[in-house]
Formats: C-alpha cells, sequence, structure tokens
C-alpha cells in the first residue's frame, strides 16, 4: 500500500501542491526519498527517524521508499519533515491515511518530535482552503494560518499530540487569527526633527502619493531621522494588502510572532547588502528586500555605499513593481511595489556646500562620489531634497506644534482620496499610475502645462522624469484637496513644487 499526504513547495509567492508517497515494502531495511529533495529535505531522513523514536515508534525493517511528486521540481526546505512523518505513520497503520489525505501538512520536526515553524504557512494555507482541504501545521503558526479563512487548522505542537487527535484521545483546538502590530508604542515622531521644513513637506509627499525620495546633506542634518519617521505618518495596512504583505514575509520566516503585518513594511538594510540580499534569489529563493518592503517602504541610507551592481539591480522593481529572480531552470517572481527612501552626503566629507568645513578636493570629491549613482537610477527618483545643517539657534526652539499624528491624519486622507480615484484601475496610489490613465487624471490646466513644457526643455527631463512630475503634482493638488474640501485639478503652483524637487544634484 501507498500511503499519500499532500505538502507544499513555493514558486516566487505561488504554491506547487506537492503528493508525498511513502511505500513500505519487501528488501534490505532502507529508507530513501526521492523527487529531486535538497540538502534539508534529505537529512529529515534522521529527524523523522528520532522522532518517531522519541514516541516510541521504530521504523518497521523494510524497504521505506518516500517520493515527493511532481518528481521534476526541486524541494527545497525543512518543511517537509512533518508530511514524511505523517506519510509514514499512515504506512504503520499508526493514523488513518484517509483522514490524512483531507490535508495539507508542512513543518519541521525537532528530534524529540516537536514542531517547529516553517515559512510559508499562510500561502499553504491560502492554497489547502482553496482546494478546500485542511492544514497541519506547527502550533506557533496556527494564528497565522487562521487568517487564510475558513478551513480545518490542525496547530499541534509535536508529532504525538497530532497522533492522540486522529486516535480522537486528545482533540486539538482550532487557532483564531491574530494580527500583530509591528509598530511598537515608541515609534519616532515627526516633533522630534527642529527645522527642516522642506524636508519635512518632501516626507509628507512621499508619504502621500507613495513616491520615491532621496535626502541629501551634510552629516548630522537629520535625514536618517526624517526617514526613520516615515513609518510613523504612513496608514495602516488595509486587509488586502496586510495579507498580501504577510504572503511575502510569511515566505521568508519574518511574521512576527506567527500574526499578520498590519502596518506597512520599513527595511533599511545596511549598505553592504548584496544584490541577491535586495532583489532575491541566491541558493535558494528567498524574497529579497524589495520585496520585503512590499507595500511599505524601503530606506537605502548612504545610498552611494552600496555596491553598484546592487543599486543597478534596483531599476528594475522600482519601474514594474516586481523582482524578477532566474534560476538554473526557471525564473520565479516576487511582487516589489516598494516605496524608496534614499539618504546621502553630497560628497565623501559631507560638506560640500560649506567653504569653511569642505575638504580640499571639493567639489570634484563631489563629483567622484555622486557618479556612483546611475542617471538611470536618480531618475526613478521623484522628489529630491536639499536638507541643510541645522542652524543652532532652530535646535534650541521648543518643538514644533506640528507632531507624526497630525501628519499622518493628512496623508491617509490623501491615500483614501487616491483608492477611491482608480478602485477600477487596480493600483492604489498616484506613484503607480501610468499612460493614458495618468494623463487623464493628472492632465494640468493651460498655465501649468505651458510651465511644463517649457521647464521640461531647460531641465532636460526624459520622458520618465516629464510623467513623474506630473504624478507628483497630482499628490500636490490632492493634499491641496483635503484642505480646501473640494476637488483640485492639477495647476501651475503644482507642478512649479513638482519640478522643485526634480532638479539636477549640486556638483553634477
Ligand atoms: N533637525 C534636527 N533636529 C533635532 N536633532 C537633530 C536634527 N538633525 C540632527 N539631529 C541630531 O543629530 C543626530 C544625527 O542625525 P542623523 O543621524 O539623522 O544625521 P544624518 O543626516 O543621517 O547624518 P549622516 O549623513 O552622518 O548619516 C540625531 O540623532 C539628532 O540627535
Ligand atoms: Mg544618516
Amino acid at each position: 500500500m501507498v500511503a499519500h499526504i499532500c505538502t507544499v513547495a513555493f514558486q516566487g509567492v505561488d504554491v506547487v501542491e506537492v503528493d508525498v508517497q511513502v511505500q513500505m515494502g519487501a528488501g534490505l531495511p532502507a529508507f530513501t526519498i526521492v523527487g529531486l529533495p535538497d540538502k534539508a529535505v534529505g537529512e529529515s531522513r534522521e529527524r523523522v527517524r528520532a522522532a518517531l523514536n522519541s514516541m516510541g515508534l521504530a521504523l518497521p525493517p523494510k524497504r521505506i521508499t518516500v517520493n515527493l511528486a511532481p518528481a521534476d521540481l526541486a524541494k527545497e526546505g525543512s518543511h517537509f519533515d512533518l508530511p514524511i512523518a505523517l506519510g509514514l505513520l499512515a504506512a504503520m497503520d499508526v493514523v488513518p491515511n484517509d483522514t490524512l489525505s483531507q490535508y495539507s501538512a508542512l513543518g519541521e520536526l525537532a528530534l524529540d518530535g516537536a514542531l517547529a515553524p516553517v515559512a510559508g504557512v499562510l500561502p499553504a494555507a491560502i492554497d489547502a482552503s482553496a482546494r478546500d482541504r485542511g492544514l497541519i501545521c506547527p502550533a506557533a503558526q496556527g494564528g497565522e494560518a487562521a487568517w487564510a479563512g475558513d478551513l480545518d487548522i490542525l496547530a499541534a505542537p509535536d508529532v504525538l499530540a497530532l497522533v492522540n487527535h486522529f486516535k480522537g484521545t486528545q482533540m486539538l483546538s482550532a487557532p483564531t487569527a491574530r494580527a500583530h502590530d509591528i509598530m511598537s508604542a515608541n515609534t519616532p515622531d515627526l516633533r522630534d526633527i527642529k527645522g527642516q521644513e522642506t524636508a519635512k513637506r518632501a516626507l509628507e509627499i512621499a508619504a502621500a502619493g507613495g513616491h520615491n525620495l532621496l535626502l541629501s546633506g551634510p552629516p548630522g542634518a537629520g535625514k536618517s531621522m526624517l526617514a526613520q519617521r516615515l513609518p510613523g505618518i504612513l496608514p495602516p495596512l488595509s486587509s488586502a494588502e496586510a495579507l498580501e504583505v504577510s504572503m511575502i514575509h510569511s515566505l521568508s520566516n519574518t511574521l512576527p510572532e506567527g500574526g499578520l503585518m498590519t502596518q506597512r513594511p520599513f527595511r533599511d538594510p545596511h549598505h553592504s547588502a548584496s544584490l541577491a540580499a535586495l532583489v532575491g534569489g541566491g541558493m535558494r529563493a528567498k524574497p529579497g528586500e524589495v520585496s520585503l518592503a512590499h507595500r511599505g517602504v524601503l530606506f537605502l541610507d548612504e545610498l552611494p555605499e552600496f555596491a553598484r551592481g546592487a543599486l543597478e539591480s534596483l531599476r528594475q522593481p522600482l519601474e514594474s513593481g516586481r523582482a524578477v529572480v532566474a534560476r538554473a531552470n526557471n525564473h520565479v517572481t516576487y511582487p516589489a511595489r516598494f516605496q524608496l527612501i534614499a539618504a546621502m552626503n553630497p560628497c565623501r566629507c559631507g560638506h560640500l556646500d560649506d567653504p569653511a568645513l569642505a575638504c580640499s578636493r571639493a567639489p570634484k570629491c563631489a563629483v567622484d562620489y555622486q557618479a556612483r549613482l546611475s542617471g538611470p537610477l536618480l531618475d526613478r527618483i521623484d522628489l529630491h531634497v536639499d536638507v541643510p545643517a541645522v542652524a543652532i539657534a532652530d535646535l534650541a526652539l521648543p518643538p514644533p506644534a506640528e507632531g507624526s499624528a497630525e501628519v499622518a491624519a493628512r496623508v491617509a486622507a490623501a491615500r483614501s482620496m487616491q483608492e477611491a480615484r482608480y478602485k477600477d484601475d487596480g493600483i492604489l496610489t498616484n506613484a503607480e499610475v501610468d499612460g493614458e490613465r495618468l494623463e487623464a487624471v493628472a492632465a494640468p490646466d493651460e498655465a501649468g502645462k505651458a510651465l511644463l513644457v517649457e521647464a521640461a526643455e531647460k531641465l532636460k527631463l526624459s520622458a520618465r522624469g516629464y510623467h513623474r512630475v506630473l504624478r507628483v503634482a497630482r499628490t500636490l493638488a490632492d493634499l491641496e484637496s483635503n484642505e480646501s474640501g473640494s476637488r483640485i485639478p492639477v495647476q501651475r503652483q503644482h507642478i512649479a513644487e513638482a519640478l522643485s524637487y526634480r532638479r539636477v544634484m549640486p556638483g553634477r
């Protein structure tokens, strides 16, 4: 007899069903796993054997073959332990095979039979629910699986608990969906920042329309401080977005405490990050930082210090909202609709604009330093903002009256206006609108059009730059519409302000 149980493999965010078949036949005692297992799957033999031993069960002295079908799909990860163990238990008649076939299972086994958390429980649960099956997963991840909707979930602390459940001696209770708020009470507030009004305004515009932003200025001006305050003014994820974002975090096992994410992700990788760490891939296909920042923020501090290849790899996801990772035998795609916030010094010493402090190599050093950033990457950044050093007099002033809460309210209103506008277009923010739709929603008035045409020629704007100015202008008009309470079309002043953020970098 062949025992069957379903589990999953992942290709990007897509779930592929894997059938685990276990056969115990006559022949010399052996335990083989076939179906292109990687090292972790191959080693599961030892974990499964030890886990069964811990329950007082020994593998029968037979020729045991485990086949992971489809046989030509590479199987990666430690989540195959549990389905293999359950398949063996079914083949040994310890648990009923027909009951098992109604479930999909995934989990890693410890040597004492305990179930450890694994990546991908949420997508596996959603897939199981779509196939009208139940899900067996580690107890710690029951709260994550429960978000998939109305399906039968067995979240067990160990294999013994599962055996007892199937025997009916000790039933497992259904887990409840848990949300995890990654925003702690001590999220830094914009009120801490003295002066820097232009930069704060740019941060608000970036948050409202999902635009990319580059802050450039001398050391200690507050660039990193400003960027770290962005999560505090972004609206929380809608429930559809939360599920989308949590799916990706589930795949990389970064979902906090097994719950769903409700706050927008804010990823700030160090500048030593490799290309694979940023866009995904590597030995095992995993979502990179651009995908973990999906529907949230990717903050690259000290932008020119990143490896050139790593920065260039951002170009495609910045434009398409997807990261395509090529593997030896196929391509996997992860969603990567993120907002890029970057910070940099204008030159190596950082004091380009201050002759009293600048090094003797200025302005040559600035040209060299900024040349590390390619034109196409800078072209994708909508808002370029100078953050000058704060005046000491400003530092001594009392904190500003307006904090993150007030700005967040305006941002939320602008975002809901965009959501309503684009509800039939399948997009959410001004930063995503394209083509004809962009021309329809962001058509400037006559004066605005004349200014844009003139400025585009003078500033030598690319076609992308031209469209990006229109998108920012639309966000500016949205922010103004909120304040005035009426719908305002894109006007000359919006175009003018949007153009002011799109200037050429100093020293170029
Ligand atoms: N505008 C400001 N208001 C209040 N404090 C500030 C301001 N700017 C800087 N500071 C103080 O200086 C510290 C350093 O700021 P921050 O790390 O943001 O500088 P930076 O611009 O990122 O510098 P670098 O280019 O060296 O990374 C902050 O922790 C804060 O104490
Ligand atoms: Mg900094």
